[in-house]
């Protein structure tokens, strides 16, 4: 795994289908049970899509979180935690927790986690909107592919709460489907508008300038693009 530096300079992986900053995203089309109803059904086959197209900026995702054993982390949506998994074997002595919406999801996650041996780990059912965790909880959080299901208008509300639960100094770690300027952009945004729940509910946006708006610093964008998938992986540092 590459260590990053969080002082470092910032690279864009790919400028084909880079997207521009400030665009407007489509708005989000699923409500909160129809997302948990989404998921229920995609359960079984998450792992198969997520492996074809999302894995690339998940491994970035935690390259760039840079956890250290011992550390605290949050994963929020954990989804059937294949994240989740490499956290628990990055930090065996740390402190890992993990929510998801969807019941059937934390199910997943759970016989994952169990299935791997680690121990000392926490995953229930929860909400970002309204984490039950105390102010200052943790020295990492991270999220994947959620914002991207979630109205814009509400991306401020959740990231201050992530914003809350981290520790002076504790870093952000977030990845979504982000837009891009390349033809696919055209129909992954065509496939969102027709038939939203066959991408799962998400949507390409751009999360940065929520990210700096709810006052974390240091804050970095990277472009992902994996077989025609865009994503971003976007971190910060909480002052
Ligand atoms: C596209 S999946 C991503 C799962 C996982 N993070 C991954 O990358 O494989 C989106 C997940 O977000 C969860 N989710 C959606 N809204 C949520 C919310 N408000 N709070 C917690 N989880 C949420 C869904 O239940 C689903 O498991």
């Amino acid at each position: 795994m590459k260590p990053i530096s969080w002082g470092s300079a910032w690279r864009i992986s790919s400028n084909n289908g880079k997207p521009s900053q400030g665009e407007a995203s489509v708005e989000a089309k699923l409500n909160k049970d129809e997302v948990r109803a989404a998921y229920r059904k995609v359960a079984w086959v998450y792992d198969l899509w997520s492996g074809l197209t999302e894995s690339k900026a998940r491994r970035r995702c935690l390259e760039v979180a840079a956890i250290k054993d011992g550390e605290s982390v949050l994963e929020v949506a954990v989804g059937t935690g294949i994240l989740f998994e490499k956290i628990l074997a990055l930090n065996p002595t740390g402190r890992n927790e993990g929510i998801d919406l969807t019941e059937e999801m934390v199910t997943r996650a759970r016989a994952r986690a169990q299935k791997s041996g680690a121990s000392g780990y926490d995953l229930k059912v929860g909400d970002a909107y309204h984490l039950e965790h105390a102010d200052h909880a943790f020295d990492v959080v991270l999220n994947n592919y959620m914002f991207d299901l979630i109205p814009e208008k509400d991306f401020v509300v959740v990231l201050s709460e992530f914003r809350r639960v981290l520790r002076p100094g504790g870093r952000l770690v977030l990845v979504n489907m982000t837009t891009g300027a390349g033809w696919f952009n055209t129909v992954w945004e065509w496939l969102y508008k027709t038939w939203p729940s066959l991408l799962g509910g998400c949507r390409g946006i751009e999360l940065t300038p929520y990210v700096k708006e709810v006052g974390f610093e240091q804050v970095r964008r990277e472009y992902v693009r994996q077989l025609f998938f865009p994503s971003e992986v976007i971190s910060g540092v909480k002052p």
